[in-house]
């Protein structure tokens, strides 16, 4: 498995609405999807590609689809560690998250 880029939840501060890490909470990130117990490392972006979870949420703004953005980037298309990550920030809007425990990950590559 690819190595995140992580970095403690506590000092991250400053991310701006799109790239907040929780919703009703750091673990309140979407319904039903809390973060791993015990690890406050953040995921921004796709490791293997380089590209920033922010760089992905706007091309879907502007109407890409993600198999397009992954196309276009290669997120998603090297290890597959980012998948999941990259369906929530399809779903949700948001570009930083806490890292999400294994069982929660392969409900998320399962789709919806
Ligand atoms: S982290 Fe490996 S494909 Fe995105």
């Amino acid at each position: 498995m690819c190595e995140h880029d992580a970095s403690t939840a506590q000092g991250s501060g400053g991310a701006g609405a799109a790239g907040k890490v929780g919703g009703a909470g750091e673990a309140g990130m979407l319904e039903g999807v809390a973060p791993a117990p015990g690890v406050r490392a953040v995921v921004r972006r796709c490791v293997c590609s380089g590209t920033t979870f922010e760089e992905v949420n706007q091309m879907l703004r502007r109407g890409l689809a993600l198999g397009d953005v992954t196309a276009k980037t290669g997120a998603g298309a090297g290890c597959g560690a980012c998948g999941p990550y990259l369906r929530l920030v399809q779903r949700s809007g948001r570009t930083a998250f806490a890292v999400l425990p294994p069982e929660v990950l392969r409900r998320l590559d399962q789709g919806p």
